[in-house]
């Protein structure tokens, strides 16, 4: 069965079941605790925290996804992939276990010709969480699997979480059996390898607080209502429905890791290494073309990282199979790839342009770092000699990875071409000390996370702020929040730096590189807030920011609010231009030439 059949299978089957069917979000998460989405349910996670409302109670979808956690592993599994979809049915506090095992188990082994997957249930086993008992009895009693076949496991196996604070739950998962070539009897919590798993059930229960994603984490208490978040692999589901050894060889990634077997001289199945490399290439190309679509450049930072990181991969394995430096691969790789997925994704090809012009310069950027790096290589090994020594230092390792992106085996194979070993030690300190400057980061990061749980409950409070501005500079507006310091508070006196929400406004808050207004808030005969900066912490909630200029502000107080209007027109000039610069780029250098980061503001842009 096809991959793109699978998917539409797996929709219809919800549909028919009366769920909502909810297109994939964008890979790049609108979740500030995630860089790009790991899962199925990520677009979901307010609905089960409880912080807002869907428009329906049941959904399915089938979610791109990007983990690039175990990157090492691609390739060298049948089973790991840098960019995978998730296919996903999920119940906001609508139905619970009870529905959600019996719907899974009916899928999966209702027979091809009745629209189903057509499994032999002889090849199933399922888990449950230890003291799930409700779990296991209704496997048992409604779905009838022998109670042989299910096995019980942990926190780390059996209880899902996003490995942040969040929601989270005790997991029942379906697992298919390879059969006795690939490893021992005994079901899945003896061998995962020939029993892999295909579908996780999660049941969403719970809220985490901090801590580890194996288990190691406070429940802090039970959410709103009790959910449902499921997700199966479809490139897993693909190679068991498709008869092949691993995900690389479906029809989807297959088109890509055999094309570039032809491009770079090699033959599939022949040499483990070169499958390994190619199977790498396969998935990595892939990916990029998924993140380029949705809109994601190389850099050197978070999500272009990411990008840049299985570029370079892509064209280092590349060089390795074709014994070539100077040939450019990329360009035909990108269009198979996006041929391949275009039945499941028609936009990619509106956007095949966009992707190329990414891709293709990106791969000719590393060509040129590649010999930039060279050239440091060849100084660092002659002074290396030219000392007396057979030791590559660590720290021009480290260098060469860190300026030029040049990847540590790469490193490795030019010193022992020249006779010379390096010093790994070294450059795994260098590299774990700036891992743990990474970790830092993400811990600041997370702080940020915990201001938007306050800014949820305002919102939840104060529901959507009234955007007046397009019309307005003026407003009659009531104070729904008061925040100084992190919290909410019931009054902000004079001095007081504050965060303040109100029902209406007519301020503009930043978004799109044009600065937020600045102005007043004027409670009558009481006091005075000057507004310097208005944000929007989450879709619809405006926050006023600014300080309480003499008296005081009180919670429901009516306020006057007024933008400065002639700061206003200003930026509004700025960010007009802005556009007009920008579209003058497109002409002259084509759609690839996007637009970020950019700032209005008076008399700038
Ligand atoms: N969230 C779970 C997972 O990612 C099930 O969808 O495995």
């Amino acid at each position: 069965m096809e991959t793109a059949e699978i998917a539409r299978r797996f929709l219809s089957f919800f549909e028919k079941n009366g769920h909502t069917v909810v297109p994939s979000a964008s890979l790049i998460a609108e979740d500030p605790t995630l860089l790009l989405v790991p899962a199925g349910m990520v677009p979901f996670k307010p609905y089960f925290l409880g912080q807002r409302t869907p428009q329906y109670s049941t959904a399915t979808s089938v979610q791109k996804c990007i983990r690039t956690k175990d990157i090492e592993e691609v390739g060298k599994t049948s089973r790991h992939a840098t960019f995978f979809q998730m296919l996903g049915n999920f119940s906001f506090g609508d139905y619970f276990k009870e529905r959600a095992i019996p719907l899974a188990w009916e899928l999966v082994t209702t027979p091809v010709e009745d629209g189903g997957f057509g499994i032999d249930p002889e090849k199933l086993w399922v888990t449950v969480y230890l003291d799930d008992d409700e779990a296991a009895e209704i496997w048992r009693d409604k779905v009838g699997v022998r109670p042989e076949r299910i096995q019980r496991l942990g926190m780390e196996e059996n209880y899902w979480s996003m490995g942040v604070p969040g929601p989270c739950g005790p997991c029942s998962e379906i697992f298919y059996d390879r059969g006795p070539e690939y490893g021992a009897e005994g079901g899945p919590a003896v061998d995962d390898n020939r029993y892999i798993e295909i579908w996780n059930l999660v049941f969403m229960q719970y809220e985490r607080g901090e801590g580890g994603d194996k288990g190691d984490f406070p429940i802090l208490g039970e959410l709103p209502k009790k959910n449902i978040d499921t997700g199966l692999g479809l490139e897993r589901l693909a190679a068991v429905l498709q008869g092949v050894d691993n995900i690389y060889e479906t029809d989807i990634i297959g088109r890509v890791l055999h094309h570039a077997a032809e491009l770079t001289g090699t033959r599939y199945g022949d040499d483990h290494d070169n499958d390994v490399m190619l199977r790498v290439v396969a998935d990595h190309v892939r990916s990029a073309v998924m993140l380029v679509g949705d809109g994601v450049k190389p850099g050197n930072e978070k999500a272009g990282y990411v990008l840049r990181r299985i570029l370079r991969r892509s064209v280092r394995n590349l060089r390795l199979l074709s014994g070539e430096s100077d040939t450019l691969f990329l360009h035909e790789l990108t269009d198979v790839s996006i041929d391949a997925m275009k039945d499941i994704y028609p936009d990619l090809l509106d956007k095949a342009e966009v992707i190329h012009g990414v891709i293709d310069a990106e791969e000719r950027n590393f060509a040129d770092t590649l010999r930039a790096g060279t050239a440091l290589f060849g100084r660092a090994a002659e002074r290396t000699r030219a000392a007396g020594g057979t030791v590559f230092s660590g720290a021009d390792a480290f260098q060469l990875h860190d300026t030029y992106g040049f990847p540590i085996d790469l490193t490795l194979e030019m010193a022992a071409e020249q006779g010379l070993s390096v010093d790994e030690n070294q450059f795994r300190e260098l590299m774990q000390r700036q891992r743990d400057t990474a970790k830092a980061d993400a811990r600041a990061k997370k702080l940020g996370n915990a201001d938007i749980s306050l800014y949820a409950r305002l919102h939840e409070k104060a529901g959507d702020t009234d955007f007046l501005g397009y019309t307005d500079s003026e407003s009659e507006s009531f104070v729904r929040g008061i925040v100084v310091d992190g919290e909410g508070v019931p009054v902000a006196r004079a001095g007081q730096k504050v965060e303040i929400v109100l029902d209406r406004t007519p301020f503009y808050a930043e978004s799109g590189g044009q600065l937020a207004d600045t102005g007043t808030l004027t409670v009558d005969g009481r006091g005075v807030v000057d507004v310097e900066d208005v944000q929007k912490p989450l879709p619809g909630l405006f926050v006023h920011r600014g300080t309480v200029r003499s008296g005081e502000v009180v919670l429901d107080d009516s306020v006057h609010a007024a933008i400065d209007t002639g700061r206003r027109h200003a930026i509004e000039r700025s960010h007009s231009a802005t556009h007009l610069i920008h579209s003058a780029l497109r002409n002259a250098l084509g759609p690839s030439a996007g637009q970020a980061g950019s700032e209005n503001r008076p008399g700038h842009l």
